[in-house]
Order: C-alpha cells, then structure tokens, then sequence
C-alpha cells in the first residue's frame, strides 16, 4: 500500500496505520508499510522513521554504492541486535564500581554466521561488529538456468556447527529456494531448526510464508516485507539486485 504524501497533509495525518513516528513527535509522516504476514516465526523490525529513512536511500536507484553501503550496514546491524534478541540469556547479577548490584542477564550457548554467497557476505561485517570473533560458514547456491532449480556448489561450515545457534545471512528473501536449500544443509549437518535464525533486509510475502510453513521452527527476522516477486522473482519493490550494488555497481 502506498500513501502519498505531500506538504502540510503529512502532518497529523489521519492515517496512524501508515504513518510513521513516536508519540512526541507532532508530525507524521506516511510511508509504504511492510506486508503483514500470519507467521509467528516471522519478525519483522519495528517500523520506525529511521529504518524506513535507511529503506529509502538502499531502496532508492540514484543513491550511490559508497552510500548503499553505508546505509545497508545500519540495518544489517539492527537485524543482527534483533536477532541476538532471540538467542537464550540465563540470569547474572553483578556489582557496579559504585559497590551495588545489579541483576541481569549474559548469553547463554554458543553462535555462529552462515552467509549464503555472495549477497550473504555483505552482512558478515554487520555480525562481527557485534560478536567479536564469531565463526562464519559460507555455502554457495546457485540457480541452474535450465532447469531454475538452485543447485549447491559449496559448503564451509564450523566443525562444531551441530552445537551453535545459527544466524543465517542473505539480505533479500526472494522465492525462498536458496535459504530453503541452505536451511537442509544446516539441518544435515545437525542443526536443529529451532537454533536457525534467517535473517535478512527485504523479504517477499511469498517466500516468507511458504518458508515459515515448511519450518515453522525456525525464526525468519527481517527489515521488511515487500509486495511480491515480478516475472524474473525480483522484490517489488525491492532495490534491485543487492549483491550488485553493495560490490560492483
Ligand atoms: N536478489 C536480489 O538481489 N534482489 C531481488 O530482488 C531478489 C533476489
């Protein structure tokens, strides 16, 4: 659904489902909003003004790769918070250097990074920043032209994968074929779906349903839900093709 709005109608718009904005802020602006979709294990990130305004410029045809870049790690980076959220934490009660104590929590089990190559990789940098020296597999999928079946060429993943909680990486969720491959490979390998975390910047309602249904365990955390697919299974809208523009364009 796209709002349009322009000057003075933008503020105290009478549409609160669409627009965008915290409760103190008077004006409030409208955006396309993200396509809901009836899964539990579908989170879609809090659909604030700033990730709609870094949607915008990844989103946006003119905006530069330097800035593509930049404007794609912010949300990588809230993606990787969102689903370090989902990991399991046990309680830890600590003193402050002003001798009081607190009652918190630490993380609890161990992680690892799977990019799915090469759009995956993006995202690599985004989970170091928050996980010092995490583990980080990789597997390559690609589509055979003939038959449009993704095919795998290549797997390297942590020995030890079986005992991590898995933060599998590729930023656009489009039919779905090539996570759904990777998430077999994963499980193959002794993962259990419930410690597979998907996560990604744009998803399509398509792939995100037909995904969440075929493993409903699994957590699937995403900036967006787009429209749909076109005829050659691009995000519309999307914002192209990603790994072209965050590495050659
Ligand atoms: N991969 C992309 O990079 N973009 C899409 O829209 C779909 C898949």
């Amino acid at each position: 659904i796209f709002v349009k709005a322009e000057g003075r109608d933008m503020v105290n718009a009478k549409a609160p489902e669409h627009s965008l904005g915290p409760d103190y802020r008077p004006e409030k602006p409208m955006a396309t909003v993200s396509t809901k979709v009836p899964h539990d294990n579908v989170h879609i990130l809090p659909q604030t003004p700033q990730l709609i305004a870094l949607l915008t410029m990844i989103r946006d045809r003119n905006t530069a790769r330097a800035d593509f870049i930049f404007y794609s790690n912010r949300i990588i980076r809230l993606l990787v918070e969102e689903g370090l959220n989902h990991l399991p934490v046990v309680e830890q009660t600590i003193t402050t250097p002003v001798g009081r104590s607190y009652a918190g929590v630490k993380f609890q089990g161990k992680i690892c990074g799977v990019s799915i190559m090469r759009a995956g990789e993006a995202m690599e940098q985004g989970l170091r920043d928050c996980c010092r020296s995490v583990k980080i597999g990789k597997i390559l999928i690609q589509r055979n032209d003939d038959t449009c079946k993704p095919k795998l060429f290549y797997d390297k993943l942590p020995e030890d994968i079986a005992e991590r909680w898995v933060l599998l990486l590729d930023p656009m969720f489009a039919t779905g074929g090539s996570a759904t491959m990777a998430v077999d490979v994963l499980k193959s390998r002794g993962v259990p779906e419930d410690r597979i975390l998907f996560l990604n910047l744009i998803a399509s309602p398509e792939g995100a349903s037909n995904f969440a249904q075929r493993f409903p365990k699994l957590r699937v955390v995403t900036a967006f839900v787009d429209q749909g697919l076109d005829e050659k299974n691009y995000i519309v809208p999307g914002l192209g093709d990603f790994g072209d523009r965050f590495y050659t364009l």
